[in-house]
């Protein structure tokens, strides 16, 4: 079987960081070019023909609507592009979670796409990035890896972009999924599937097109209304609100925020905690608030401001988009 295809679309991150000093723990992410990448796949005999792009080189705190728009273009291209078999992203881990789901909304399942990055730039001892990298094209690489949306390959697990999140700040293996905590094992040599793939549907679930800022609110114990209308004086057109356990609040901030509902604003009700599901309550449908469900807060926020970008905002149709696997 020929190699596969592989374009490499590169962003920056620890995985392309450097700290001038093996031994230093602070460094800067986005030090080094896509040829890096390049050279040392093909010094490690990774089986696959890659090209590459640099669509910046950046720490992921960085990322933004102008290069969120150019990597979209870049893979819609891409998968429509004969000579290209799968996509490859290098990402900061910082905000990885928050790219792979809105390209995952936004484009089709047709071809594979895998966000990859590293939680130790290229000069550290044990540097990451470089088995991460040789996973993804193993990911990338594999004929069953459509069909499963953008995947998030990090520390030998893959992860659904629906499901992952950055859960520590340090170790390797600093990604998990919920409520599927990955959807296969990899190694540069092996990938085991968990599963058959889920999306059946060609097309993308919703329209790229620019996004409403939509805040996110944090609640804490004993929040006044007060210092929550201060946050939402500019009257967004959604919010995500953080909220305690299952996406709880003080009544006066809930009730300030009904006043947000009743004027046409998204609320969404997430959790601040790390994992699990906020589901509706019998208040919502006269609060007119959407649940989150299994989503956590950033990536509720993206499927907040997409949805009213594509001009959804009646919170039963919201809804439907969060119960979604
Ligand atoms: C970043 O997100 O760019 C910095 C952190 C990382 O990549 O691990």
């Amino acid at each position: 079987m020929a190699d596969p295809r592989i374009l490499v679309l590169a962003t920056g991150g620890t995985i392309a960081g450097q700290a001038g000093d093996a031994m230093r723990h602070d460094y800067r992410p986005g030090q080094v070019g896509i040829e890096y990448y390049l050279d040392q796949a093909r010094a490690l005999g990774i089986a696959a023909q890659f090209t590459g792009r640099q669509i910046a080189n950046i720490g992921s705190e960085d990322i933004d609507a102008s290069i969120w728009s150019r990597l979209h273009s870049e893979i819609d291209r891409a998968m429509r592009d004969d000579a290209v078999d799968s996509i490859i992203v290098t990402h900061g881990t910082d905000t990885a979670e928050e790219t792979a789901f809105l390209l995952d909304l936004t484009l089709p399942a047709t071809k594979p796409v895998v966000l990859v990055g590293a939680m130790r730039p290229t000069d550290a001892v044990g540097y990451d990035g470089m088995r991460n990298f040789a996973n993804a094209a193993r990911v990338a690489g594999d004929g069953d890896a459509a069909g499963r949306g953008v995947l998030v390959v990090m520390g030998d697990r893959v992860h659904s972009a629906r499901d992952v999140r950055k859960a520590k700040t340090r170790a390797t293996e600093a990604f998990r999924g919920f409520p599927r905590e990955s959807v296969a094992i990899v190694t540069p040599s092996r990938l085991d599937w968990f599963g058959a793939p889920w999306r059946t549907e060609d097309a993308a679930r919703l329209k790229f097109l620019p996004l409403p800022e939509v805040p996110i609110l944090a609640i804490y114990a004993g929040m006044s209304a007060a210092a929550a209308a201060r946050q939402l004086a500019h009257k967004p057109q959604g919010i995500v609100v953080s909220g305690l356990g299952e996406g709880n609040m003080p009544e006066p901030v809930r009730l300030l925020l009904l006043e947000h509902a009743r004027r046409g604003a998204l609320v969404v009700r997430a959790s601040r905690t790390d994992e699990g599901l906020v589901d509706r309550l019998p208040t919502d449908d006269a609060d007119g608030f959407v649940a989150a469900r299994a989503l956590g807060v950033p990536k509720a926020r993206v499927l907040t401001a997409l949805l009213i970008a594509n001009g959804i905002t009646d919170p039963a149709e919201a809804q439907r988009y969060f119960d979604e696997r």
